[in-house]
């Protein structure tokens, strides 16, 4: 009986190829104004949860064929609660799954779990050298960590004007 199992092979090595053989880029941009956070499990399939989302409450875009992280962030940086009750906020987490779905929401769930980088091993639709996240995985963003940087660039800037009006 050697046909079945060479049925089951065939699918799988045609799965294998599709996925990129090189090595994708975790895409970073300090003035995105978000930072990486790592590679999550999605939640949807655990039980009782009723299909929860790793980056639920939130909103999150579809596009195929389009998807990159820029569009992701972009897309995260409003559509949020603000102090003023519109929608103006910025989400707190930015994920993208499946090679070309965003997610945006202001937490991420504590039963997803941080999984190895490599997991995360589908290309963006939109730049296929950028990682998507993957089947079930997410690439995940956190902002915050670049309005430290900004703090700490005018600290610089206001020791140099200290410094020149020394001079
Ligand atoms: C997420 O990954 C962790 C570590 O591999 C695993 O223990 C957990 O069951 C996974 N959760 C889901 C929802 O797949
Ligand atoms: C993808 O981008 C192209 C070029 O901007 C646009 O024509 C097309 O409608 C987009 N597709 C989707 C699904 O957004
Ligand atoms: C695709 O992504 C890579 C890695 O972030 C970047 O260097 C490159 O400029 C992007 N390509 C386009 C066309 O935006």
């Amino acid at each position: 009986m050697h046909l079945p199992s060479i049925s089951i092979l065939l699918p799988l090595a045609a799965a294998a190829t599709a996925q990129s053989t090189s090595p994708l880029t975790i895409v970073t941009a300090p003035s995105s104004g978000y930072t990486y956070h790592g590679c999550y499990n999605e939640t949807t399939g655990l039980p009782d949860t009723a299909g929860m989302r790793a980056l639920g409450g939130g909103t999150n875009l579809v596009r195929a064929g389009n998807m990159t992280v820029e569009m992701c962030w972009e897309f995260c940086r409003s559509g949020a609660g603000d102090a003023s009750g519109g929608k103006t906020g910025k989400f707190l987490f930015a994920g993208v799954e499946y090679a070309r779905e965003c997610w945006c929401a202001q937490a991420l769930s504590s039963l997803s779990e941080k999984v190895p980088d490599s997991e995360c091993n589908l290309p963006c639709e939109g730049n296929t050298t950028q990682a998507c996240g993957g089947n079930l995985k997410l690439t995940v963003y956190m902002a915050g960590a670049a309005a430290a940087r900004v703090s700490w660039a005018i600290g610089l800037v206001a020791v140099g004007a200290m410094s020149l009006a020394l001079i």
